[in-house]
């Protein structure tokens, strides 16, 4: 049987750490790529990681290249390429720099590896979600954001940190674009069933939603550039369910026409992925707390949109 391949685009810290999540968890083979000036950071990178094969018991090839020919026919190409954020910047600021690159990574994998879903994580990430989609001209299903997974992972530490429970016991869901202004929903909230309500009083659940929002920040603060171990958790998360065609319902940014009345843009929504990416939006009932929200969410969606396509009128 073929093994699957995964190409992770942008061997920095994200996407090192895919690739050691992805090959550890047998995925896979995997190609890490970056520019030509870092290929030898790549090839490093991937060289040290393939030789945690013999410790960590892992059957997965790991392949460092500026080449994307190395890449040809990926099942899933994770996109980190990009610059992260410095203390003092929004995830917004990178805007400029991350579209340009964004595109020309799409371009290349939409050559080689016409048939693979792409996860796109750099930042800002709903804009760059649908920069991937113009440049590729993929079908909406082949391409999709990783924001939700990661926030609502964070959402589900804080929780857990506060009730001193497994964080495995923490079921949670979470919408919106991946900004201050996502919408963790307490409401969908249940620790192994119990609705959070009834084991946790409003201020507390209301500090793990607020942490939540601002956790990539508190991280920036701390280290002077942006989080990459749970980035990569989530990125991979969403590749295995991908390459297993698990059919998991995980928080990510999928096109939404109808859904949610959002009118044709990636926003961060629960959705089915499996082997055919995202096979299904599933949209569930906001109450009037949750509504506008969700409303505000997605204007600012529209809005970093509307950036791109000024600053980019080809991509419009
Ligand atoms: P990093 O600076 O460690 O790595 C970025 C890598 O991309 C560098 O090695 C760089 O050489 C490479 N790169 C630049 N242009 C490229 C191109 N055209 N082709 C291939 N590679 C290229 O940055 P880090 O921390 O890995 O973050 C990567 C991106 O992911 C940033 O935009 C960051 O904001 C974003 N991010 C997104 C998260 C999310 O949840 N969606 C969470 C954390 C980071
Ligand atoms: C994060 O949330 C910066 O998007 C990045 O950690």
């Amino acid at each position: 049987m073929r093994r699957a391949k995964i190409s992770v685009i942008g061997a920095g810290n994200v996407g090192a750490t895919c690739a050691h999540w992805a090959a550890s968890k047998e995925l896979g083979d995997v190609v890490l790529l970056d520019i030509p000036d870092k290929e030898g950071v790549a090839q490093g990178k991937a060289l040290d990681l393939f030789c945690c094969a013999p410790m960590e018991r892992f059957d997965a090839n790991v392949h460092g290249t500026a080449d994307y020919a190395d890449t040809a026919n990926s099942d899933v190409v994770i996109v980190t390429a990009g610059l992260p954020r410095k203390p003092g910047m929004s995830r917004d600021d990178l805007i400029g720099t991350n579209v340009k690159i964004v595109r020309s990574v799409a371009e290349q994998v939409a050559t080689h590896s016409p048939d693979a879903i792409m996860i796109l994580v750099s930042n800002p990430l709903d804009a760059m979600v649908y920069t991937a989609w113009k440049a590729s001209g993929f079908p909406t299903n082949q391409i999709v954001g990783q924001a939700g997974c990661l926030d609502v992972a964070r959402y589900r530490a804080f929780l857990a940190m506060k009730l001193g429970c497994s964080v495995e016991d923490i079921s949670a869901l979470l919408l919106g674009g991946h900004g201050d202004d996502m919408v963790p929903l307490p409401r969908y909230t249940s620790v192994h069933g119990i609705p959070i309500q009834q084991l946790l009083p409003e201020a507390e659940i209301t500090e793990c939603v607020e942490r939540a929002k601002v956790g990539g920040g508190e991280i920036v603060k701390l280290m002077g550039t942006s989080a990459y171990y749970a980035p990569a958790s989530g990125s991979v998360q969403m590749a295995e369910a991908i390459i297993k065609d698990k059919k998991r319902i995980l928080p990510c940014a999928a096109y939404c026409d109808s859904e949610y009345g959002v009118g044709g843009y990636f926003v961060g929504v629960p959705c089915i992925l499996g082997s055919g990416g995202v096979e299904k939006v599933i949209e569930i009932d906001l109450d009037a707390t949750e509504r506008p929200l969700m409303d505000e969410s997605i204007s600012h969606v529209k809005d970093l949109v509307a950036t791109v396509k000024e600053m980019f009128p080809d991509l419009a």
